[in-house]
């Protein structure tokens, strides 16, 4: 039997845990001097899905980028909104664990889920996510959009490795089920 996909978060984060400020700024990260690209196009290279919230998806939409970042995987992101799906996203709004159950079941490489806080909450408590690859960038914000909300779950981990890149600590660790 083939082993299924596994879900994985690939984000960046300050070290008290923000994953941009509440008025969206990710200046914090930009500025850090890493190295190279800090292992994302490595990464990159794992998973054919890339999946995301729709404020994150407003996010990126507002960086103005000549091209779609993910133009070559199947994308999607959640809203409760109906809306019309583009040429580079599908809008979903399912309940997450028959979504996530249903794109395990087919086979390919894995799934990101790029962020943000909100939709990674509802895949957390859920405890769908199989492996986080955090990124901690050497800023403390104080406030700003917490990459882990606060809820009732609680996730065991094992950690596979960590590296670093110039300024940046990478946390790789796999959920224990
Ligand atoms: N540091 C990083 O690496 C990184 C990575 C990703 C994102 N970010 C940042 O994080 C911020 C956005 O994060 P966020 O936590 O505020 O928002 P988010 O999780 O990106 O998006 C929240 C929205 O997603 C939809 N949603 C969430 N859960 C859902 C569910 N279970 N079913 C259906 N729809 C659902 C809702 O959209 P509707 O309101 O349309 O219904 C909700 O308002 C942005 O500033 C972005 O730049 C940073």
């Amino acid at each position: 039997m083939t082993e299924k996909r596994n879900l994985a978060v690939f984000i960046a984060t300050t070290l008290d845990g923000y994953i941009a400020t509440k008025e969206d700024s990710l200046e914090w990260l930009f500025k850090v001097e890493g190295e190279g690209d800090n292992g994302y196009s490595e990464f990159y290279e794992t998973v054919d899905t890339v999946v995301m919230g729709k404020r994150t998806y407003d996010w990126l939409m507002e960086q103005e980028l000549e091209e779609f970042p993910y133009k070559n995987k199947a994308c999607y992101v959640f809203t409760r909104s109906s809306l019309e799906n583009t040429d580079d996203v599908k809008f979903v709004n399912e309940d997450v664990t028959k979504f996530v159950e249903k794109l395990k079941n087919r086979e390919g490489k894995n799934i990101w889920i790029v962020g943000g806080g909100e939709l990674l909450f509802y895949f957390i408590k859920e405890k769908l996510v199989d492996e986080f690859i955090v990124t901690v960038a050497p800023a403390i914000l104080g406030k700003g959009i917490p990459l882990f909300k606060e809820g009732d779950y609680e996730l065991e981990l094992s950690l596979k490795g960590t590296r670093t890149f110039n300024q940046f600590v990478e946390l790789h660790y796999e959920v224990k089920r």
